[in-house]
C-alpha cells in the first residue's frame, strides 16, 4: 500500500512539481512555537465551522425555494419531510452560533498575546475583513427562512442606511430592490450568501493564513521563536522552540476537534434553539409585513453593537450617530495595532493597566450584548421593581459604550505616556513541562 502511495506521489511530482514543498511550507515544515496552548484551539475551530457551514449549506441548497411565496414553506419541507433534513439545517444554524463564539474566542486570543503586532498586522487586518464578511453572511443567511424576526431583522437593519444624509433614502431602496423587504431582496440575498460571500470569505481565509505563515504565530508569550540547535533535535539550522505543524499540532489539533463536536452534538440533538438564542421564536412565524415582532432584536452575536447603535441618541436633528458610532466601535477593532504600540505583546508580561482594561473591555462586551438582546429590559422591573426602565436601561447601557470606547483611549494613552509597567520579558518561549 505504501509503495502504491510513493508512486501516486512521483507521479503528481512530476506533473506539478510545486504541490509538494508548498504542502511540506505550510504543514510538515512550518514551524509552530511548542508552547501553544488551549487558545490557539479556535482558529483550526473556525476552519471546521467553515468546512460544516459549505456542506450543509449545499445540502439545505437542494430543497431551499428562493422566493418569499415559497420559503418559509420549504425551510418547513426540509424539518419535516426531507430525509435528514432537520439535522442538516440544525447543523447550519448551530454553526452559524458556534462560528461567531470560536471566532470572537480566536480575536481574544488575539487581544491576550498581542498578536495583532508587528510583524502580524496583516494577519490581524485580513481577520477582521473576514469578521465583517461573516457579518454580511450571517445576517444574509438569517433573512433566508422569511420567518417574521427575517423579515423585520432585515427591515431594521437596511433601514440604517437610511439614516446617511442626502443618499439614504435611495440606498435603501436600491439595497432592497423594492419599498420593503421582498421577493427581490430574498433573491440577491440568496446569491449573496450561497456564493458570493463564501468565496470572498474563502480567499481572505486563504490569505489571513498564507500572511500568517510569512511571518511566523505567535505565541502566549509573545516572543519570537529563535533559529539555532537548542531544542530542537531535527536541524540546527530551523527555529528552536519551534515543532513542525505537521504531525504535532495536527494531532493537538484534533484533541480540541473532539471536544468542538461533543458540545456541537449535544446543542444539536438536544438544544438546537438554545432557547431562543441560536433561532430566535419569532422566526418560527412566517414573515408578516402587518404583524411587527414584540421586540425586534438580532441574533446573540450581533447584539453589542447593536446596542451601542440603540444606546447613541440623535443630535442635532440626525440619528447616523448610533449608526455611525456602531460602524466605529468594529473600526476602532481595525486599528488597534497602531492604537496600542506597547512594546510587549503577551498579558503574561504587561502592566496590570492593560490587565484591567481588558478585562472591562471584555465585560463590557457582554453586558452590552445582554442590553442589546433585551436581557436588561427583562431583569431591570424584575429586580427593581415599578422603575422607568428606559431611563435605567439606557443608563446602564450608556455607561458600558463608554466602556467600550474608553478602552480604545486609554490603550492609546498608556502606550504612548509611558504608563505602562511591564515585567521582564523572557529570551525564548516557556514551558511547563
Ligand atoms: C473564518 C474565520 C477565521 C479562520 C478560519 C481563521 C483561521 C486561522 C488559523 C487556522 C490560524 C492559525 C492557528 C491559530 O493561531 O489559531 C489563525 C491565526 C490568527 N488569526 Fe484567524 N481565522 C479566522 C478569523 C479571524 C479573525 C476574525 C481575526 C481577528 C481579527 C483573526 C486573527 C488572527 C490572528 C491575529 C492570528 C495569529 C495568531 C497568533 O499567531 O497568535 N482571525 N487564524
Amino acid at each position: 500500500m505504501a509503495n502504491v502511495f510513493t508512486r501516486m506521489g512521483d507521479w503528481v511530482n512530476e506533473r506539478a512539481p510545486n504541490m509538494m514543498p508548498a504542502y511540506r511550507k505550510h504543514m510538515t515544515e512550518y514551524y509552530a512555537p511548542k508552547n501553544f496552548n488551549l487558545w490557539y484551539y479556535f482558529g483550526s475551530l473556525a476552519l471546521l465551522v467553515l468546512v460544516n457551514q459549505i456542506v450543509t449549506g449545499i445540502f439545505l441548497t437542494m430543497n431551499y425555494k428562493t422566493s418569499a411565496a415559497e420559503a418559509f414553506a420549504s425551510v418547513e419541507y426540509i424539518m419535516r419531510d426531507v430525509e435528514w433534513g432537520w439535522l442538516i439545517r440544525y447543523m447550519h444554524s448551530t454553526g452559524a452560533s458556534l462560528f461567531f463564539v470560536v471566532v470572537f474566542l480566536h480575536m481574544f486570543r488575539g487581544l491576550m498575546y498581542g498578536s495583532y503586532k508587528k510583524p502580524r498586522e496583516l494577519v490581524w487586518l485580513l481577520g477582521m475583513l473576514i469578521f465583517l464578511v461573516l457579518m454580511a453572511e450571517a445576517f444574509m443567511g438569517y433573512v433566508l427562512p422569511w420567518g417574521n424576526m427575517s423579515f423585520w431583522g432585515a427591515k431594521v437593519i437596511i433601514s440604517l442606511f437610511g439614516t446617511i444624509p442626502v443618499i439614504g433614502g435611495t440606498l435603501v431602496e436600491w439595497i432592497m430592490g423594492d419599498y420593503l423587504p421582498a421577493d427581490a431582496t430574498l433573491n440577491r440575498f440568496f446569491a449573496l450568501h450561497v456564493i458570493a460571500l463564501p468565496l470572498v470569505l474563502l480567499l481572505l481565509v486563504v490569505l489571513h493564513i498564507a500572511a500568517l505563515h510569512e511571518v511566523g504565530s505567535n505565541n502566549p508569550d509573545g516572543v519570537e521563536i529563535k533559529k539555532g540547535p537548542k531544542g530542537n533535535r531535527w536541524d540546527a539550522l530551523k527555529p528552536a522552540d519551534g515543532i513542525p505543524f505537521h504531525p504535532y499540532y495536527t494531532v493537538k489539533d484534533l484533541v480540541g476537534v473532539g471536544f468542538f463536536l461533543l458540545i456541537a452534538a449535544f446543542i444539536i440533538f438536544f438544544a438546537p434553539t438554545m432557547g431562543g438564542w441560536f433561532l430566535e421564536h419569532d422566526n418560527f412565524i412566517p414573515a408578516n409585513n402587518l404583524a411587527t415582532p414584540a421586540h425586534i432584536k438580532p441574533v446573540w452575536y450581533f447584539t453589542p453593537f447593536y446596542a451601542i447603535l440603540r444606546m447613541i441618541p440623535s443630535f442635532l436633528g440626525q440619528a447616523f450617530w448610533g449608526v455611525l458610532a456602531m460602524f466605529g466601535a468594529i473600526a476602532l477593532l481595525f486599528a488597534l495595532p497602531w492604537i496600542d504600540v506597547g512594546k510587549v505583546k503577551s498579558i503574561r508580561y504587561r502592566g496590570t493597566g492593560y490587565k484591567v482594561g481588558l478585562g472591562l473591555f471584555v465585560l463590557s462586551f457582554i453586558l452590552l450584548g445582554a442590553v442589546g438582546a433585551g436581557v436588561t429590559a427583562e431583569v431591570i422591573p424584575e429586580w427593581f421593581g415599578d422603575v422607568d426602565v428606559t431611563f435605567w436601561e439606557n443608563l446602564f447601557g450608556r455607561f458600558w459604550t463608554l466602556v467600550y470606547f474608553g478602552y480604545f483611549v486609554f490603550l492609546w494613552l498608556y502606550t504612548r505616556l509611558g504608563w505602562e509597567t511591564t515585567k521582564p520579558v523572557p529570551e525564548r518561549v516557556t514551558t511547563h513541562d
